[in-house]
């Protein structure tokens, strides 16, 4: 990291005005002739966008989605659990048949490729769901993911999938798998798997943060380059400024939130979730949201009518407890509340199956506040300007690499508090899968 590591960026090309480069291109080529594959690169490396221009080039049939509603939003496409008709949870292979969809088989069956964005998230119960499902749909066909074509797209140093919970989870895990990453997924070893990485990046431009970015990427940043990093991000944004807030944990996310509802003119209104059985503590939404006209919000689901999806932004027009208006992309629609439904799973050490069961029920407004969003959900977004605030420490691997990627300039960055050496995690596994699979392409 060279001086000036403040001097400005050019901002990020308009998507209309790219022109792929010849790494991008080659992996177009490299689709067309049909084979599957793992796009990989540091963030910012055009991946996502690679995606976007690569649907338009494929011949066959061909659907799109990613772990996170979020994700999914980035590139046009919808979670994996949503395509896929998969449950929320632990997938247990050998249990899909049993309540696989017949409108999602038909619409499967029909599909060439299957493109998936965010792969680091996809945990290997998961893409062995995939698998199955595939396969059910493909009726005749047994071979890796259905005889389909699967083109993987992320980064493993940046956010891994959320660690099960609950101990009976846990077991189901260490029973059948190495570990979460997908590539630990039994359908890894299975199919056939070409590798390519893009190596320029392209969200941010100066070139001593981008060597900041790849030295914490790789869990090897210089003290005094994290010193210097300290110092530049050291100041906070300018009141009334909008700008968005990166936070590890939900419980700063709701301060923020809360902190820039107070500052709305008015009295907030709560609407009350109704809550039916068992939920623990573990809410799909907040029980009491509190909300005021102007606030800006987030969906939680996918709209059945197609008005919204999970992610998508707005700001609150008119409040009522059983329907709120949100104005979206100029557009007013209208919401209203949405059940969820929790199940329990209980692992059977016998039989090494996981079972299901529905144990409660949750009716909210599918809405959160969204001046501050999770890490978590930040991964594959770009940002001009942000605060990113680590709280008590960075937990995760690839937790801070993610945060700080996602700028596009490090004007633009506001550090709540100054990033330390053990905020910067690198999870072993990814760099022992990385090596070897490296090894034939890079
Ligand atoms: N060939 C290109 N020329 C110029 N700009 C590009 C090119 N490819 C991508 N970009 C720009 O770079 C930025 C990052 O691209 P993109 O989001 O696709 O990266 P990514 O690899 O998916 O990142 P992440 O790992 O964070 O999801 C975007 O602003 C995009 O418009
Ligand atoms: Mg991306």
């Amino acid at each position: 990291m060279s001086d000036g590591l403040e001097a400005p960026a050019a901002g990020a090309a308009e998507p209309g005005e790219i022109t792929l480069t010849s790494e991008q291109q080659a992996v177009i080529d490299a689709a067309l002739r049909g084979q599957s594959l793992f796009v990989t690169g540091r963030a910012g490396t055009g991946k996502s966008t690679l995606l976007t221009r690569m649907l338009d080039e494929l011949p066959g049939k061909t659907v799109v989605c990613a772990p996170t509603g979020v994700a999914a939003l980035n590139v046009g496409g919808q979670t994996i659990h949503s395509l896929f008709g998969l449950r929320v949870g632990i997938q247990d292979v050998s249990r899909i048949s049993r309540y696989l969809r017949d409108e999602t088989r038909e619409v499967l069956a029909a599909v060439d490729t299957v493109i998936i964005d965010e792969v680091s998230m996809v945990s290997a119960d998961l893409l062995d769901g995939i698998d199955r499902t595939l396969r059910l749909a493909k009726r005749r066909n047994r071979t890796p993911f259905g005889g389909v074509q699967l083109i993987m797209f992320g980064d493993p140093y940046q956010l891994a999938p959320v660690p099960p919970r609950s101990p009976d989870e846990k077991a189901f895990y260490r029973e059948h798998y190495a570990s979460q990453w997908f590539f630990d997924a039994h359908v890894w070893a299975e199919a056939t798997v070409s590798v390519y990485e893009l190596t320029s990046i392209h969200r941010q431009r100066h070139d001593g943060f981008k060597q900041l970015l790849n030295a914490v990427r790789e869990g090897t940043v210089p003290d005094h380059w994290l010193a210097r990093l300290n110092q530049i991000g050291h100041r906070t944004p300018a009141e009334g400024e909008p700008i968005i807030t990166l936070a590890t944990t939900n419980r700063i996310v709701d301060e923020r939130n809360r902190a820039e509802l107070a500052r709305l003119p008015g009295k907030a209104k709560t609407v009350r979730a109704q809550v039916e059985g068992d939920f623990g503590n573990a809410f799909p939404a907040d029980p009491e949201l509190e909300l005021k006209v102007d606030a800006q919000v987030m969906f939680l689901r996918n709209d059945p009518d197609g008005r919204w999806v999970n992610g998508s932004i707005g700001t609150v027009v008119s409040i009522r407890p059983d329907k709120v208006v949100v104005e979206l992309d100029g557009q007013d629609v209208e919401v209203e509340p949405v059940v969820w439904e929790r199940y329990e799973y209980t692992f059977d050490p016998d039989a090494k199956t996981i079972e299901q069961d529905q144990i409660g029920e949750f009716t909210q407004l599918p809405l959160r506040l969204a001046w501050a969003v999770t890490v978590h959900k930040s991964q594959g977004q770009t940002y001009d300007r942000a605060v990113v605030d680590l709280g008590s420490r960075a937990f995760s691997p690839g937790q801070t690499y993610v945060a700080l990627s996602r700028l596009t300039t490090l004007d633009g960055l506001y550090l709540a508090r100054p990033i330390r050496q053990g905020d910067i995690i690198v999870d072993e596994r990814v760099l022992e899968f990385m090596k070897t699979a490296s090894a034939p392409m890079f």
